[in-house]
């Protein structure tokens, strides 16, 4: 079965194809993040706008690097939410009027579950269950992944994502949107150990995060420091220190409280290389293994969301799917409401 994936839920176009024998064919992707970089953070009217003219060539793109005919395709998996609801939308017509007008079916997919299964597309891949470290701009969560649509929070962050603490951090330090992988390079140059942040909630006794206040402790550093390359290097350094043990102390955690021993790390912030290398000798002195899917499976992806689509039909053998020409989106999505299978 050929399912066609559309990402749009914040300023990434995804397009992929997934074949269910023959694995992921062609993945296509536009990135907004120049045209946002100017307002230093997503407008989401201009995201919606850009869409719109990105989708169908990507959609063609795609076909053309997987040499396959648009009647060919058997299902459309789009990103239905969570997300800014009005780039969700161009997504989801899109998807239904294909469903409407090729007579297949259109699968309306949890932006997060398709982060979730990511790592299934690697290999070696892991087997379920396995915890998964989802850290991305707007989200830092730790979940436990028992199968498809099975899926249990153990923590969360109460304010700031991860990714949000990197990119408010580095707009301190004047290195533009989205700033953690310019921070993480920054960093590189740093001497260690120079500066010391709080790990904000390390010792909480659960699985939670808290990092608005690592922001404001870097703020309270930059404001008494002189503004110099290496002092700047020497704060990236020590935040990226700060929050990489935070969030490995606390993944090495939820892999002990539930005895499960694979951890997956998903998100644009699985991307940072001293969190990979902190987790990795973390998790093997423990008896763990870590999976990362690819650099460009951890950011926001089209072949994420026609994979998680791939695996929603075949969790539902026996279901018939009907085309569709209506269509919802769902800005806010609780992730434990999925069910395990849609039959
Ligand atoms: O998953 P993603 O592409 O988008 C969503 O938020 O859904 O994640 C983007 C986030 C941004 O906050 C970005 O600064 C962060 O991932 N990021 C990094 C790195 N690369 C991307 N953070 C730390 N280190 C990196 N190398
Ligand atoms: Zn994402």
């Amino acid at each position: 079965m050929l399912i066609l994936g559309i990402e749009t839920s914040c300023d990434e176009t995804g397009i992929a194809l997934f074949d269910t024998t023959r694995g992921l064919l062609s993945h296509t992707l536009y990135s907004q993040i120049a045209m946002h970089s100017e307002y230093g953070g997503v407008v989401p009217e201009l995201a919606s706008r850009d869409h719109i003219r990105r989708v169908l060539p990507l959609i063609k793109q795609a076909l053309r690097t997987a040499q396959c005919q648009l009647h060919e395709i058997n299902a459309i998996a789009y990103t239905q939410g969570p997300g800014l609801a009005g780039a969700l939308l161009v997504g989801a017509s899109i998807g239904a009027a294909l469903s409407f007008a090729l007579s297949i079916p259109a699968l309306g997919i949890h932006h997060l579950e398709g982060h979730l299964l990511s790592p299934l597309l690697s290999t070696p891949a892991p087997s379920f269950p396995f915890i998964a470290l989802l850290v991305s701009g707007g989200h830092t969560q730790l979940m436990q992944v028992d199968g498809v649509g099975q899926y249990k929070l153990l923590g969360e962050t109460v304010d700031d994502a991860a990714g949000e603490a990197f990119d408010k951090t580095a707009k301190l330090l004047g290195l533009g949107y989205p700033g953690g992988a310019a921070l993480s390079k920054l960093a590189q140059q740093g001497q260690p150990n120079r500066f010391k942040l709080p790990r904000p909630m390390l010792n909480s006794g659960d699985l939670n995060f808290s990092f608005s206040g690592l922001k404001t402790a870097v703020l309270t550093l930059i404001n008494k420091q002189e503004s110099t390359q290496q002092n700047h290097a020497d704060i990236a350094l020590a935040f990226q220190q700060a929050i990489v043990e935070v969030l490995t102390q606390k993944s090495l955690s939820a892999l002990s409280q539930t005895g499960i021993t694979q951890l997956v790390v998903a998100g644009g912030v699985g991307a940072n290389a001293q969190l990979r290398q902190n987790l990795s000798n973390k998790a093997a002195s423990n008896g763990a293994t870590v999976f990362y899917p690819e650099l460009e499976f951890c950011t926001d992806n089209g072949a994420m969301i026609a994979f998680a689509g791939a695996m929603r039909l075949q969790a539902a053998p026996h279901k018939t799917w009907q085309p569709t020409s209506s269509f919802t989106v769902r800005a806010r999505w609780n992730l434990e409401t999925l069910k395990a299978s849609s039959d």
